[in-house]
């Protein structure tokens, strides 16, 4: 499929995705939709790629939302299948075993916070800003907001976003716990470059256990993730890496994780 409103790109073992509608603010459509599907289609085919970020093309916008021109004619059904395609997208990033890092550049807003949440985390420039708006057009969010969001940073918190739909900095983001980090603006794309390389270098198999038990953990109770937990120790230790993790330390060399299944 040949690109028109995403950029992908494979630098190394990093991958990446740019929404590409700068003069719409990387306003998501169903076009967008299909072509970060087969972006994620690709990176499911190539073992080589450890670690995927997306950002937005630009100076102003990650994603600014759900494209309004798009879903302002809408049915209901034509609606719900718009939001399921959405959200669907989002477990595939969310269930991607590599980690996928969102890197905010911009306006998040809408749609737009929903894919960076639906990331393993998001680091921001001191120029973003998040929220979910939806409200103000007389709607709600669509690709998971409602979800997500509350899980992130509480119920109170996500319902006071999504009720008022103000638009919080980058700054107060952090504070409520929807972004790790916050970078000016022109040191951001080195620093998440920085960070995908350090997750690059690890265990394939060990990076994909600990997304799964986070995620899945947070699903059940304490004693069951406590169980995942201790199988996905098992399967850790005897991979390749794992042998070759504990063994570099022994032999006090760095290790040499090649993401070998077994
Ligand atoms: N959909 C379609 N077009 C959009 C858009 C969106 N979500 N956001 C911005 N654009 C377009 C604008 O229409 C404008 O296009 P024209 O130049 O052709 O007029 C262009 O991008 C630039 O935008 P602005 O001129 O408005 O830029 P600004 O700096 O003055 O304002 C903004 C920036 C505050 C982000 C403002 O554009 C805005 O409020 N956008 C809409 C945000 C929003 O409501 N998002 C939620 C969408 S609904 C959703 O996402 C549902 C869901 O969960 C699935």
């Amino acid at each position: 499929m040949a690109y028109k409103n995403i950029i992908f790109k494979v630098d190394g073992d990093v991958a990446v995705i740019k929404f590409n509608r700068p003069k719409a603010l990387n306003a998501i459509n169903p076009d967008v939709i299909a072509e970060t599907n087969s972006a994620l289609d690709k990176i499911m085919d190539d073992s080589s790629i450890r670690v995927l970020i997306l950002t937005g093309e630009g100076e102003k916008a990650f994603i600014a939302g759900a494209d309004i021109s798009h879903m302002v004619n809408l049915s209901a059904i034509q609606a719900r299948e718009f939001s399921r395609n959405g959200q669907d997208v989002l477990f595939r990033l969310e269930n991607l075993p590599i980690p996928v890092i969102a890197c905010v550049n911009g306006f998040a807003l809408g749609g737009g916070s929903e894919f960076a949440m639906a990331c393993d985390f998001i680091y921001a420039s001191e120029n973003a800003k998040f929220g979910q708006p939806e409200i103000n057009l007389g709607v709600i969010p669509g690709f998971g907001g409602t979800q997500r969001l509350s899980r992130l940073v509480g119920e109170a918190m996500a319902k006071e976003l999504c009720m008022t739909g103000v638009i919080i900095d980058a700054r107060e983001a952090k504070e409520i716990g929807l972004v790790n980090k916050v970078f000016p603006h022109d040191d951001l794309w080195e620093a998440t470059m920085k960070t995908a390389k350090i997750m690059a270098s690890k265990g394939r198999v060990s990076l994909k256990a600990i997304k799964d038990c986070v995620e899945r953990g947070l699903d059940v109770d304490l004693l069951d993730g406590c169980y995942m937990e201790s199988d996905n120790f098992g399967l850790c230790m005897s991979s390749p890496d794992g042998k070759e993790g504990m063994t570099a330390f022994l032999e006090k060399r760095n290790p040499d994780f090649k993401g070998e299944l077994g």
